[in-house]
């Protein structure tokens, strides 16, 4: 399959073809993703709260994700892989954020970098574009910003606010944006977004007229089981899955039923006397 670019990304909303992005954060789920024809790998601060067991994104360090983006990387997927900026890592100036986005591609071998909010972000986005990394802007409710919006509330909800999310997307566009993530709005805001804006645009709890759609992928499996959103479809019960293969492993170790000779290996140079057929107990 050909490698996707952030210029068959765009292409991809002039076809009125639908992009599919999920999360990574480690090589043999980046190789499933790629395998199964995933367009963009999005390495997400929300490893966060997935994998590292925070409570939001906030602790997440530019050290994590540019760690969970190597392993990404490695796999070689085809999927465009798209690093997360976490937090503060691109908003104390524009210097900074070159620098962070530039580790990034580096080091983490990323292709593109992701960063929350519009506002004073736009002349960061800018300048990071304009160095030649494309960049994926994210609006709508943006978690790194959970204490200003005071819980993880749906945004714009009347006609001024989705007015203004259109705004915020112009101004990205205008930035030079390859693509905007955008986060827990009404399916009718994200649709007169999508619409304003010539660059593909991805939803995750905004509805269906996005031009893609992006869920984590820890969710989608269902590890969480706590974590009900109504925008969450969980596409299968992986939770229940390992609890049942770890209680079985569990069990057959204390039943002395694995291993087996099937796991065992035998012996080079000897009749290796009496190693199988053991029961429990035996000694
Ligand atoms: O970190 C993440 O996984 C994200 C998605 C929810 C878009 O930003």
């Amino acid at each position: 399959m050909a490698r996707k670019t952030t210029y068959r990304i765009r292409q991809m909303k002039k076809k009125g073809r639908k992009i599919v992005m999920l999360t990574a954060y480690d090589a043999p789920t980046a190789r499933i993703l790629s395998e199964c024809g995933v367009d963009i790998i999005l390495v997400g601060d929300s490893v966060g709260n997935s994998l590292l067991g925070y409570e939001s994104t906030v602790p997440v360090k530019l050290s994590d994700i540019v760690h969970h983006c190597a392993a990404v990387a490695r796999a070689r997927p085809d999927s465009l892989i798209v690093g997360d900026m976490p937090f503060m890592s691109y908003k104390v100036s524009v210097e900074q954020a070159l620098e962070n986005c530039g580790r990034m591609l580096q080091e983490g071998g990323a292709e593109a970098v992701k960063l929350e909010g519009a506002g004073r972000v736009v002349e960061t986005v800018r300048a990071v574009v304009d160095v030649g990394i494309p960049v994926m802007g994210h609006i709508g409710l943006t978690p790194q910003s959970i204490y200003a919006f005071g819980g993880y509330r749906v945004q714009g909800r009347t006609h001024d606010a989705a007015a203004a999310l259109v705004e915020q997307a112009l101004a990205l566009q205008d930035a030079g944006v390859f693509s905007i993530v955008i986060e827990l709005v009404p399916a009718e805001t994200a649709r007169m977004i999508t619409e304003a804006v010539d660059v593909p645009t991805i939803g995750i709890g905004a509805g269906p007229y996005c031009d893609g759609q992006v869920l984590v992928l820890w969710d989608m499996l269902g590890l969480f089981e706590d974590f009900n959103p109504k925008f969450l479809k969980k596409y299968a019960n992986v939770g229940a899955i390992i609890r049942q293969a770890v209680s079985e492993y569990a069990r057959e170790v204390r039943e002395g039923a694995f291993p087996t000779e099937e796991h065992s290996f035998e012996m080079a140079d000897s009749e290796s006397g009496r190693l199988y057929g053991r029961t429990a107990g035996d000694n």
